[in-house]
């Protein structure tokens, strides 16, 4: 590993100072020293550091008030507190704001050199958690409570979720992708007795199977490599509220075992400990298989899904309730106006027509993105979208919304699996079930892979 460790010294004393950070600098971290709390917030916003060495004792922002600032910065780095005070008294009162620790002056450069060290390695262990917080969504703007419908297949469905809203009993959602299982969840938790509390949210097919354990029960410190300090899992911190297990099917077979076990005892452990530990959680579960097929290929286990599968509730596809069409166009039609600043845009009378008898096989999703795409690439100077905006045709060849274009630059293959695999998916009009059997990869692999094209990860 090449990385070089980022510190930052902060001491108003330019003699001390300067010699803590060549200290530091030949220990072969990157040094950067700073003469005040001011200087260093300053410099924390303008670029990243992973420890940050903070005398307490500093005229103008003295080294708690430092230490509380650079503690409200996103990603913020470790905090060492340097003290010459010897009654221990600020050093605690500096762990207890969030210091990683506290060093008395003077220290010995081997004492330094190691908590610096360890105070890097959390820092990079919490950042390494915090990507897997992305697979815990909040929920999205638009979403929120919207939840719009007008056949009576869904008003059926929605007096069912209303009961089973105040039940507090597992429930289980099913139906193709896209449907709106999430606004159905969302739905239920709003109207339930938890509903003061955020339903916390997680996307079973994100999390890696490796973490999924600890990131579901927490672990104790020490529990395996790198588990260097306790954690509180997502049971812990949905504790009175609900939990959405979004793609149940996809849970690894042993966290199934434990899942049950905390759904029939109310109990659980972290990795690590012996100690049981009890939260109550209300577990909506949903998934787009069909989890009885699951169950009889031993894919999943049973007797969870009878235990999640106590109130199961079904999402038709959008083709079995075209009555619903209309209102889900008006709907996201005047979301759009606003959000593309368009007052005046409509449909013609032909493109509503198109909407009401096309098959949706990506369903609600797929209504939506046909609206907003035609939204936002509607001419200036003309408000009415016709059909032809509307609906895509599965014949487009370079769908896939990339702009290499494949006769002028050869592509790696790696880009080129991208290209097929956003074309697939385009083609599938965004449901990632079927794209992944049609790519023969599994859902998760889909998943880590659009993934990684969101975020740019891809090499
Ligand atoms: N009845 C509805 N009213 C308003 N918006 C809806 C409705 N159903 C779905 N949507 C919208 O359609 C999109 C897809 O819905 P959602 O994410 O809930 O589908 P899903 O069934 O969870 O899909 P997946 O299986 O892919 O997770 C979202 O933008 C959602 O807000
Ligand atoms: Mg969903």
């Amino acid at each position: 590993m090449s990385r070089k460790i980022r510190v930052m010294v902060v001491d108003d004393d330019a003699v001390l100072r300067r010699l803590v950070s060549e200290q530091v600098a030949r220990m072969g971290f990157d040094s950067t020293p700073a003469a005040s709390g001011e200087e260093a917030l300053d410099a924390l916003t303008k670029s990243d550091f992973d420890v940050v060495l903070l005398d307490i004792r500093m005229p103008g922002l003295s080294g708690l008030d430092t230490l509380r600032e650079i503690r409200k910065l996103e990603d913020a780095p470790e905090v060492i507190m340097l003290t010459a005070d010897t009654s221990l008294g600020t050093g605690i009162e500096a762990m207890r704001l969030g210091a990683y620790d506290y060093l008395t002056k003077p220290s010995t450069l081997d004492e330094i050199e190691a908590v610096v060290r360890k105070a890097d390695e959390k820092r990079r262990l919490v950042r390494q958690n915090a990507s897997l917080r992305d697979a815990v969504r909040q929920p999205s703007e638009d979403a929120a409570g919207a939840l719009v419908y007008r056949s009576k297949a869904m008003e059926g469905l929605v007096a069912l979720a209303e009961t089973a809203a105040r039940a507090d009993s597992t429930v289980v959602i099913t139906g193709e992708s896209g449907t709106g299982k999430d606004v159905l969840a969302r739905f239920l938790h709003a109207r339930s007795q938890r509903a003061d509390s955020p339903m916390l949210s997680v996307n079973c097919a994100a999390l890696p199977e490796t973490l999924f354990e600890s990131e579901f029960f927490g672990h104790e410190r020490g529990a395996f490599t790198g588990a260097t300090s306790t954690k509180r899992g997502l049971i812990e911190a949905a504790d009175s509220s609900t939990l959405f297990l979004d793609e149940v099917g996809e849970m690894p077979a042993q966290t199934q075992v434990k899942l049950l076990r905390f759904l029939e005892e109310g109990r659980f452990r972290r990795v690590g400990s012996t100690r049981d530990r009890e939260a109550d959680v209300r577990v909506v579960a949903a998934t787009n298989r069909n989890l009885a097929d699951d169950v009889t290929a031993g894919r999943f286990r049973a007797d969870l899904f009878y235990r999640l599968n106590v109130i199961s509730l079904h999402v038709p596809p959008l083709r079995h309730r075209r009555e619903d069409i209309p209102a889900l166009t008006e709907h996201f039609l005047s979301l759009f106006r606003e959000r593309f600043n368009r007052p005046a845009l409509d449909l013609s009378p032909d493109a509503r027509q198109r909407l009401n008898v096309y098959d949706w096989p990506g369903n609600v999703r797929e209504l939506r993105n046909a609206l907003e795409r035609a939204a936002a690439l509607a001419a200036a100077d003309s408000d009415i979208i016709e059909a032809d905006q509307l609906i895509p045709s599965n014949t487009s060849p370079t769908a896939a919304g990339n702009n290499t274009s494949p006769d002028s630059t050869l592509l790696t293959l790696e880009q080129l699996e991208r290209q097929h695999i956003l074309r697939v998916l385009e083609e599938q009009s965004g449901n990632r079930e079927r794209a992944a059997a049609i790519l023969g990869i599994s859902a998760r692999t889909l998943y880590r892979k659009l993934r990684e094209y969101e975020t740019g990860a891809t090499s």
